[in-house]
């Protein structure tokens, strides 16, 4: 198998690289060796090579810089992904495409299906849905999955940061401020990386949900598990509601996702993300020893 993966400096893709290293012959691609949005450049790329997958992992994903820059909101999440569409099937290659649980208003209160509508509330969302369907009208080769809330050990983000946290508000005594809600799922890299290889495996098309199983959190919720971990105190914590957060782009309130066509597939739920957190706890408390 020859894997092309764009996107390949940020946090899904680093991971991507690394895993299909293993098992596959494969070309990663930074974004300053690779503009999704450039036509040429794609072409040249996925020409110089014939891979068999394309894993786009490369996107605008600063949820509130969307707001204010949806230049590069199109370029990045509905531009670059029809490139690499169009060429994944000038060369007869699958695209795996990486979406989001953002798509949907978060209006529901039971896990959305890709039965339900999308109807995004965000730029960033709005230009991630418009990007799935650049690339369902260019291929019919594709295998789209949507995710949610991923963290993995390194990770520059909350989920991935926690202990860091903690940490810091332990010893200066500044509270972690920390929102009890939105609600999601969340994922944890290692596993989401297995089951993207596994879907290729299935060389099925179709929208894929994927997040770790377990309990539907807000990031409080999370965190208060990270404390139960390490024994300490929740009041380490501060709730904040989100609106006071003033942030510039709204998110779904609830998104959960559940995955009908893996189930389908035969694909088995993935393992709790409670675990992923447990191997975070591990992983940072050897590098703090
Ligand atoms: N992280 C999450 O919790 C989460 C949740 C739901 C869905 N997702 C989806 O998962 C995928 C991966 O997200 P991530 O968290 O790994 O994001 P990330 O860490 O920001 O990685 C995205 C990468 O794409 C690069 N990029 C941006 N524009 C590009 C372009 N035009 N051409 C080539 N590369 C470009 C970025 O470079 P720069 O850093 O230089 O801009 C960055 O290295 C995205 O599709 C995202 O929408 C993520």
């Amino acid at each position: 198998m020859r894997v092309l993966v764009t996107g390949a400096g940020g946090l899904l893709g680093k991971a991507v690289a690394k895993y299909f290293q293993e098992k596959a012959e494969v070309k990663a691609f930074t974004r300053q060796e690779l503009d999704i949005s450039d036509k040429t450049s794609v072409e040249k790329a996925v020409k110089g090579f014939f891979p068999t997958v394309i894993i786009n992992c490369a996107a605008m994903a600063r949820v509130d810089a969307c707001e204010t820059d949806w230049s590069s909101a199109e370029k990045a999440n509905i531009i670059g992904p029809e490139n690499l569409a169009s060429q994944a099937k000038s060369v007869g290659a699958y695209l795996m495409h990486i979406s989001t649980d953002y798509v949907f208003d978060g209006k529901k209160t039971s896990p959305y299906t890709i039965k339900d509508p999308a109807s995004p509330i965000s730029a960033y969302g709005r230009s991630k849905y418009l990007g799935e369907n650049a690339v369902i009208l260019a291929t019919d080769n594709y295998f789209i999955v949507r995710v949610a809330r991923l963290f993995g050990i390194g990770g520059n983000n909350f989920g991935s940061k926690i202990f860091d946290y903690l940490d810091n508000a332990k010893k200066t005594g500044n509270r972690l401020k920390v929102c009890n809600y939105p609600v999601s799922q969340a994922t944890y890299l290692p596993d989401l990386v297995i089951r993207l290889s596994e879907i290729i495996d299935k060389k099925h098309s179709g929208i894929y949900q994927v997040t770790s199983s377990g309990d539907i959190v807000s990031w409080y919720e999370f965190a208060c598990l990270a404390i139960e971990m390490v024994g300490l105190e929740k009041d380490l914590l501060t709730i904040v509601d989100y609106p006071d957060l003033g942030l510039p782009a709204l998110r779904p309130r609830y998104s959960a996702l559940e995955c009908l066509l893996s189930e389908e597939l035969g694909l088995l739920p993935l393992p709790n993300w409670q675990e992923g957190v447990k191997e975070i706890y591990k992983h940072w408390s050897d590098s703090n020893k």
